[in-house]
């Protein structure tokens, strides 16, 4: 290179600005059409496995945007998923692990109903995305739980949007209080696997707004979460990353989202749509759709404006990650202090469903431990929603570490039984893909050792287990129900223990609900833990023990029968007798329309609104199992002193002329009049007229957890409800309507209880 050349590239580097925050629309005009497809098609993935695996920048991770050197543009990194960091958690040339923290699964989380502890469950995931040098988070996961066989119901919240969406909030802002973004996923009506890549959800606009955009409305406007994710899915004939509709009329005009929009895993098929659409990053990219951008230019399908609008918005994102700070990661979070955090949220998730004088028990006398799960605890789901976790506290270790002396001839035999099921289980996982179900132990009745144990121990404790995920939806039989060596086990259980007068308690380690009613009456008591994370064994034996008050609350109905489910009658059934075979439900490749198969090709919304407590509160013919918002506690609360006041609409201090109400305020208060510390949750219903408009018969509106309320204490609890939240969707008006007349605020422990109630007239 001779002097001359070299003078020239100097001064011509000197003259090139490089990104900055506040020079994005010069770096857009100075790149080349095919830097800006480079830099919103992303890198693709080196090893793709079906799930999002990227090996440049941190091994393991989900996916990266390209870098563009010469204008200072780096790559960011994006790493799955809810329950904590995904990625690998060794790598070639090391003795380092990278492994991070298993923290409860986004239902559990829900469970708490305590945005608070889920913020620092945020605090704590994100810490882990910084040192580990990720820059976006692809989570939380917060689809509406539609239907209990939902694969992924773990990896979300609640059947119910508010609660959905302030808990993704919580955890959103948790995680960006570190300086890495999230991804609220999936958008929209992923409710379920089966064929989730061409999958047409039918479904009206009121259910949408209220129900299934609602809980990503509410996490937007509060959290404004840096990305959001779009779904595989078709909704109403349109691919959800192809729907100006929706990702730019009412994500971006409506609810003003300021971030930029990522497709899930190689989602939708028509780039420019998606580019127009304003699905800002196709994930995790490849060649063929980096050409396709480019040539839909070229050809004048795509315009420019639209690819430099989502190229802007690629830039606003890049500018906020630690990749463009240039922050050096440590790779050395602080794991022991994250499984601290894991612990308490876990602690505050267990849902105490029933309780004859069971619990708490322990950890003095003998107990006898039951059920293969109670050896092999399970953490978390399957999927891109699992984690590399360093450890999982079984409830054998959990209740031994708590105190908690196990009956001998039962713990011999399962530790035994329990090595030949865990090399059983390995080979079958080691020849599995991703999305079938792990492998579990296969379910015992050691008759006589039972029978020894009840003679020997003061109580027993029988743990089922289920784990599923991503890619497939649960089977009504053999995940739903419990299984027919479960119920034997149980049954047997309960025959020894009760007839020797001591009691039986089931804990149930699940991704999501099972059938309870009809074996109910076998356990003298019954907890969920779901998938508390790595720590659940320890979780557990202190709810058991009385060492953690439970104060978790259902976030989902439990029906009586499957049967009784709203949208029983629209959602695929798995079939038990034929073999998973992916292939099968992928057959309409491409971007059909001809949809034919009913719940496969398309899914008809029949419910509308009427999804979870609203169906079953308003419409359904019998009671339920265990309500929405249901869980109990070892001591109880007295609840008084209900009132509503009314916030006035004021500008600079002075009151509207009009004297309109936007706020209802709404205190309790909680008095704990047993003898044990504990928490309480107040729930608000409210009932709507329901005269000019079809209404359900309550709608949770607000809620509060208390603090740690010591025996004979008290405190009052404060609830908002911003008048705009009572409106509905008004189809034929295409806008929200607040109905006129009288409101029943209803405070109540679950969405069936009578509760408190106060009744206030909108006119
Ligand atoms: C999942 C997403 C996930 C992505 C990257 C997809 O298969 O649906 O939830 O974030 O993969 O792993």
């Amino acid at each position: 290179m001779s002097m001359l050349t070299l003078i020239l590239a100097a001064a011509l580097s000197a003259a090139t600005p490089v990104l900055r925050e506040d020079n994005i629309p010069e770096i857009v005009s100075l790149l080349t059409l095919e830097e800006k497809a480079a830099i919103l098609v992303g890198c693709g993935s080196t090893a793709f496995d079906g799930i999002g695996r990227n090996d440049i920048g941190v091994k393991g991770s989900a996916g990266a945007t390209h870098a563009v050197p010469r204008l200072g543009i780096p790559s960011i990194v994006f790493a799955d998923g809810p329950a904590g960091l995904r990625i690998d958690p060794t790598r070639p040339g090391t003795d380092k692990t990278f492994y991070c923290t298993g923290f409860p699964i986004g239902t559990m989380l829900a469970s708490t109903w305590n945005p608070e502890i889920v913020r620092e469950v945020g605090e704590a995931m994100g810490n882990e995305v910084l040192e580990y040098g990720v820059d976006v988070l692809l989570a939380p996961g917060m689809n509406i739980h539609r239907n209990p066989l939902c694969g992924r119901n773990f990896e979300y919240f609640s059947e119910d949007p508010l609660l959905a969406g302030l808990i993704a909030a919580a955890y959103v802002e948790g995680i960006q209080s570190n300086g890495v973004g999230t991804s609220v996923k999936h958008f929209a009506l992923n409710n379920q696997e089966l064929n989730r890549l061409h999958n047409d959800a039918r479904v009206s606009m009121r259910a949408m707004r209220e129900i299934y955009l609602r809980a990503f409305e509410i996490a937007i406007r509060k959290a404004q979460p840096w990305t959001l994710m779009t779904s595989y899915n078709y909704i109403n004939g349109t691919h959800a990353s192809e729907a100006p509709w929706l990702l730019t009329d009412i994500l971006r005009n409506d609810w003003g989202f300021e971030g930029a929009v990522v497709t899930d895993w190689g989602g939708g098929y028509d780039t420019a749509a998606q580019i127009h659409a304003g699905n800002d990053l196709i994930q995790s990219g490849s060649d063929s759709r980096y050409n396709a951008l480019i040539q839909a230019v070229k050809d004048g399908r795509l315009a420019m404006e639209d690819v430099d609008a989502c190229v802007t918005r690629a830039l606003g994102l890049i500018v906020k990650c630690p990749a463009f700070r240039g922050y050096k990661h440590s790779d050395s979070p602080d794991l022991q202090a994250h499984a601290k955090v894991c612990r308490a949220a876990a602690d505050e998730g267990v849902v105490l469903l029933k309780n004859k004088g069971a619990l708490p028990a322990g950890p003095d006398g003998v107990t006898a431990l039951l059920g293969v799960t109670s050896y092999a605890f399970i953490a978390g789901g399957t999927g891109s929603g699992d984690v590399h976790r360093p450890y999982i506290v079984d409830l054998q270790k959990g209740l031994a570490d708590g105190g908690f002396t196990l009956e001998s001839g039962l713990d011999t035999f399962y530790t035994s039984y329990m090595q030949d099921e865990h090399w059983r289980c390995a080979m079958i996982d080691g020849q599995n893909s991703w999305v079938i179900d792990r492998e579990r132990p296969i379910e015992v009745v050691p008759e006589e050792l039972i029978r020894q144990a009840a003679d020997k121990a003061d109580r027993a404790f029988v743990t089922f287990g289920r784990v599923f995920g991503e890619g497939k939806d649960r089977d009504l039989h053999y995940s739903y129900m419990l299984q027919d060596r479960e119920i034997e086990l149980l049954r047997r259980v309960s025959e020894e223990f009760h007839a020797r007068g001591k009691k039986v308690t089931v804990i149930l380690n699940i991704g999501g609900v099972v059938e309870m009613e009809s074996w109910k009456d076998m356990a003298d008591a019954i907890l969920v833990c779901w998938q508390p994370g790595e720590e659940g064994g320890h979780t557990v034996a202190s709810v058991l023990c009385g060492e953690v008050n439970p104060s978790g609350r259902l976030p989902m109905t439990i029906s009586r029968s499957y049967e009784d489910e709203p949208s029983a009658g629209n959602f695929p059934r798995i079939y038990a007798d034929k073999p998973f075979n992916y292939s099968f439900y992928r057959r309409l490749e491409g971007n059909k329309k001809d949809y034919t198969v009913k719940d496969i090709d398309y899914t008809d919304y029949d419910e509308g609104i009427y999804v979870g407590y609203r169906y079953f509160g308003t419409k359904a013919p019998r009671a339920v199992c265990y309500p929405f918002g249901y869980g109990l506690s070892y001591t109880s609360f007295r609840w008084s002193d209900m009132k509503v006041l009314s916030r006035y609409a004021q500008s600079d201090g002075v009151l509207d002329p009009d004297g309109k109400i936007i706020e209802y305020m709404v205190d309790i208060q909680v008095t704990n009049i047993g003898s044990r510390a504990g928490k309480d949750v107040v729930e608000l219903y409210v009932k709507a007229p329901g005269k000019s408009m079809d209404k359900p018969e309550r709608e949770l509106k607000a809620f509060a957890k208390t603090p740690l309320l010591q025996p004979g204490e008290s405190c009052t609890v404060r609830m908002s409800v911003p008048v705009e939240s009572l409106a509905s969707w008004d189809e034929t008006a295409e806008g929200w309507e607040i109905e006129r007349g009288r409101y029943r605020f209803v405070a109540a422990r679950d969405a069936a209880e009578k509760g408190l109630a106060k009744t206030i007239r909108i006119r």
